[in-house]
């Protein structure tokens, strides 16, 4: 269940500086079972490099992002992946009645950054991804410690905010903010996606 006050809170946040921290999003057996799922997938080859850019645009350049990713949707056959899944549905239709973000779909995978991998300052709503408006990120690391790394960076133009990628906590921003994942020292999981402004299978649209 979300929290109402959780809700509104993260509504006013989002509108007034453009992100929220949400901790405890998910419970720590969640986050385990995620891991779980997202290293057992990782060692049956499921996961890809990263890229950057869609379609024809599309490359693979591990001096901009280290990252290794799996799509989910609802063919995913984890009873925890669709739960998920619908949390953020929620989450998307609240955050549309109150804020008129007109949002009409998200699109999400698993990220594993390996071992001294990192994401370099981006945005990630830009001409070819012209539909992305908030983007979320559930962080999946257990007992992680400063000198892992692996914050977000979140340029805020007058600040930067440093976020740690703490197990259970999702950070909600606007896609147009630039951000950046400094080096993990240590793998890192997490789940990242977009709410975007146009239905999935339309977003080849201009
Ligand atoms: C991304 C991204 C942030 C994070 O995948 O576009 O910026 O903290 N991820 O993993
Ligand atoms: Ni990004």
């Amino acid at each position: 269940m979300i929290s109402i006050e959780k809700l509104n809170l993260a509504i006013d946040q989002l509108s007034d500086t453009g992100y929220f921290i949400w901790d405890d999003f998910i419970s720590k057996e969640d986050v385990g079972e995620l891991v779980l799922i997202a290293s057992q997938g990782n060692q049956s080859g499921d996961f890809k490099k990263a890229g950057i850019g869609k379609q024809a645009l599309f490359q693979l350049d591990k001096s901009i992002r280290g990252d290794y990713i799996q799509w989910l949707d609802r063919s995913n056959p984890n009873e925890l992946v669709l739960q998920f899944l619908d949390k953020i549905e929620v989450l998307k239709n609240s955050l549309n009645e109150t804020c008129y973000l007109g949002l009409k779909d998200f699109e999400t995978h698993f990220a594993i950054y390996p071992e001294n991998t990192f994401y370099k300052k981006h945005v990630d709503r830009f001409q070819q991804n012209a539909h992305r408006v908030i983007s979320f990120v559930l962080y999946l690391n257990e007992n992680w410690q400063e000198d892992h790394g692996g914050e977000l960076a979140l340029y805020l133009g007058d600040k930067t905010e440093i976020v740690q990628p703490l197990a259970g906590r999702l950070l909600l921003f606007r896609s147009e903010l630039e951000h950046e994942v400094l080096m993990a020292y240590k793998k890192r999981y997490s789940v990242t996606g977009w709410m975007l402004d146009k239905d999935m299978s339309l977003t080849f649209l201009p």
